[in-house]
């Protein structure tokens, strides 16, 4: 009961295919509303436990060294955890004369939780004053295409990240479905057929990788 009482009011988790939750915020690139953000670009929005911790820095740092492949790929970056703006600069500032990286996106300060509340990065029974290592993947629409949660003490996969932007970008240009373990260049699930018409249709296709008129492959052009 004694925990229960401490934590945090939360809202309903957002799930995919909501819209983003709009948001006002104070970032270490300044203030942001997220929808003027979104407009006309993916979002990645990914919050960690804590600055100046071990593991977020290393996850922090994955992402600034891959932001020119997001950039290449119409995608924004923007971190979030529950910190001062003070903490932020004064790590961004650290890892760049420790490491020479340097998190050149912005970091959301949300100390009063009103970012992480709204999108469920707070987990009362992993913590409840830090945020999990969360990962939204948000389209140009506004709309939550993918969720990751992460535990505290498990970073997050960065070639898995980039596999998954890259496939909602695929299935969104193929109109099409990616099969287990899916890669860039490889064949795509053609929808299954809904009449016994597009079955035989299916069956006779010589350009599909036929393994039975439910499951066929075909090649994609790939995103650009
Ligand atoms: C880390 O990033 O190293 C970390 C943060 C919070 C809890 C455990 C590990």
């Amino acid at each position: 009961m004694e925990n229960q009482a401490q934590a945090p009011q939360l809202n309903p988790m957002p799930r995919i295919g909501d819209p983003a939750p709009d948001f006002e915020a104070v970032t270490t690139h300044g203030p942001i509303k997220f929808s003027e953000f979104n407009k006309g670009s993916w979002v990645i929005l990914f919050s960690h436990p804590a600055d100046f911790t071990p593991v977020c820095t290393t996850e922090l740092s994955a992402f600034a060294q891959n932001s020119d492949w997001f950039e290449k790929h119409n995608t924004k970056l923007i971190g979030l955890s529950i910190d001062s703006i003070h903490s932020h600069l004064a790590w961004v500032n650290n890892v760049r004369e420790k490491t020479g990286v340097f998190l050149n996106f912005p970091i959301i300060a949300d100390l009063d939780m009103n970012v992480a509340k709204k999108y469920g990065m707070l987990h009362p029974g992993e913590s409840t004053t830090a945020t999990v290592r969360a990962v939204f993947f948000i389209d140009p629409q506004g709309i939550i295409r993918t969720i990751l949660y992460y535990p505290l003490n498990l970073g997050r996969n960065m070639d898995e990240i980039k596999r998954i932007l890259v496939g909602l970008q695929t299935v969104d240009q193929c109109a099409c479905a990616l099969p287990v373990n899916w890669k860039p260049g490889e064949k795509a699930i053609v929808p299954p057929p809904k009449t016994i018409e597009e079955m035989e249709e299916r069956l006779n296709n010589t350009s599909y990788e036929i393994i039975d008129f439910y499951l066929a492959k075909k090649d994609i052009e790939p995103v650009e």
